[in-house]
């Protein structure tokens, strides 16, 4: 299966284009452009190309600038890389002054160790680029139509084709020098041991060149592309003289961090770095590698793509310098990796999958807020369903009940208003009976003290005594009206009676005889 991968590097002088195709492990090369930037038209720029050179890529990798990523070197005291990537994060939030969900991260692990001292630990490169500088580069992308499957630090793309075609185990320091930038790749035991960007490059040079002859940008330019530095082992003419010191003093910024760093480097790992190789237009700069072992007192060699791969790509002589970075792009496409590598579409896709896991989260909560709704439901209705069974346990049991103690009772509709309305019933035929609470005064006790009351001398036929809860009528005949006023006198004496009246009192038909009737209200 063959596919065809296409490194696009992204310059502020020029923008390059390498395709490459893979196929049963061999990279063969196809084609490069390069084509300068000359206004702020980057994605119709990178339109152009793609139309130009027939691209159709099946992956696209592109970069962004060592500027805008904060890269850190950490020890970590494990070597689980789950672990390592889980505790990243920490370890690298009070190294940079934004909040860490504004970035994106991604990390490669440069040695495994156990913790076992002395430096038994991890060495894990992070590098931190903000979700807002990597969404720009993106949408640029979009904006040509260009969908980037990676995108890589651009100080390793060096990396990536060093390791292609020079995999020495020696520690080696790899320099892109741009024009706006230069990027500087340490690579140890075939790890990138240090990467650094200086925002130094080629257009220092015109710079220095351009105000110390009092001459325009592009004149400078020019003037810059046709000289060359003068050394201890080559001179130049009397106006080449002024230029090179012109490059010189562009070039003395770039070069005193450059030493600073390699030193650097070299002290803190204790290390020596055998060789510099220079790469990028900058590079091309005449008798830049003598200068530079002169001033780094180190071995330069112009980093060198081989001969038949840079025929394929037909990109001319120079392509030698421009194209290794485009080139170190395209290979982090490919299969076949000797380099480690970042990828901060990765990191952006595992942004999106925290989002996602966070909208996963969000849909779990619902369904945990829906079960304990239906959990409560559930439980609801079966306290609901034991609370029923309850009641009509108890339900049949009153019936039972019920129809025990009352067994004439046909229709049972509602046993408990039936029980009530039954015991009323009794609890009147009790009090009527006499019966029921202390203190309360029956009927019975009512007629005991009627007959208490009747003199016993007297003769008294009652023939009718009704007794309802406020009132009392007696009904008879007896002797004589005397009798009957006795008898009213009497009942008057009664402390529970309030008021005796005769209603009537009258003879007899036979007039032997006087029937009355007293009222007595209670
Ligand atoms: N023959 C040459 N001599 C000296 N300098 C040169 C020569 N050719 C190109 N340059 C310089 O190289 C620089 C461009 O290099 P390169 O194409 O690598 O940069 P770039 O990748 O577009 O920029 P950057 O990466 O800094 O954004 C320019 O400053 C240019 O002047
Ligand atoms: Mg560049």
């Amino acid at each position: 299966m063959s596919r065809k991968i296409l490194g696009l590097d992204i310059g502020s002088h020029s923008i390059k284009a390498v395709l490459v195709r893979e196929a049963f492990g061999k990279i063969e090369p196809v084609r490069f452009i390069e084509r300068p930037v000359t206004n702020d038209d980057v994605q119709g720029l990178i339109k152009s190309i793609f139309q130009e050179g027939h691209f159709n890529p099946d992956i696209v990798i592109s970069s962004v600038a060592g500027n805008n990523v904060s890269v850190h070197y950490l020890n970590i005291p494990f070597s689980d890389e789950a672990k390592i990537s889980r505790v990243v994060p920490n370890e690298v939030e009070n190294l940079i002054p934004f909040p860490l969900e504004d970035m994106i991260i991604d990390q490669v692990i440069l040695s495994k160790g156990n913790g076992a001292k002395p430096n038994g630990g991890s060495t894990v490169c992070v590098a931190l680029i903000k979700k807002n500088t990597l969404q720009n580069h993106i949408n640029t992308l979009k904006r040509a139509s260009v969908d980037t499957k990676v995108i890589e630090l651009e100080s390793l793309a060096l990396y990536h084709a060093f390791m292609q075609w020079y995999k020495i185990e020696d520690t080696v320091a790899l320099l892109d020098i741009g024009a706006a930038r230069t990027n500087l790749c340490i690579v140890s035991k075939g790890k990138p041991a240090l990467v650094r960007t200086f925002n130094r490059g080629g257009n220092n040079v015109t710079s220095a060149i351009k105000e110390l002859l009092g001459i325009s940008i592009e004149e400078a330019e020019g003037r810059k592309l046709s000289s060359a530095l003068e050394t201890e082992l080559n001179s130049v003419s009397d106006e080449g003289d002024v230029i090179s010191t012109a490059i010189k003093k562009g070039l003395s910024p770039l070069v005193a961090e450059l030493l600073q760093s390699l030193h650097a480097y070299e002290i803190n790992n204790n290390d020596n770095i055998s060789k510099l190789y220079i790469s990028g237009g900058g590079a091309r700069l005449n008798n830049l590698d003598r200068f530079l072992n002169a001033e780094l007192n180190m071995d330069i060699e112009t980093f060198s793509i081989p001969n038949d791969f840079l025929q394929k790509l037909q990109g001319g002589e120079d392509a030698n310098y421009t194209l290794a970075t485009g080139i170190g792009l395209a290979l982090c496409g490919t299969r076949k990796k000797h380099a480690v590598g970042l990828n901060f579409k990765k990191g952006e896709q595992i942004s999106r999958k925290e989002t996602k896991v966070n909208v996963g989260k969000t849909i779990y909560i619902i369904a945990a807020i829906i079960s304990v709704i239906i959990l409560g439901f559930a439980d609801f209705y079966s306290k609901f369903q034991y609370r029923q069974d309850r009641y009509d346990a108890v339900k049949a049991e009153m019936r039972k009940v019920y129809m025990e103690a009352f067994p004439e009772a046909k229709n049972i509709v509602d046993e408990v208003q039936q029980s009530k309305s039954a015991v009323e019933e009794l609890r009147k035929k009790v009090e009527a009976l006499g019966g029921g609470s202390k203190g309360v005064i029956t009927s019975l006790d009512t007629l005991n003290t009627l007959s208490e009351k009747v003199p016993k001398d007297m003769q008294v036929d009652v023939d009718d005594i009704m007794i309802d809860k406020s009132k009392i009528r007696v009904q008879g005949e007896t002797d004589s009206f005397e009798s009957v006023e006795k008898l009213k006198k009497e009942f008057e004496t009664v402390s529970f009676f309030k008021k005796v009246d005769v209603s009537d009192a009258k003879l007899s038909a036979d007039q032997k005889k006087v029937k009355f009737r007293i009222i007595i209200d209670m």
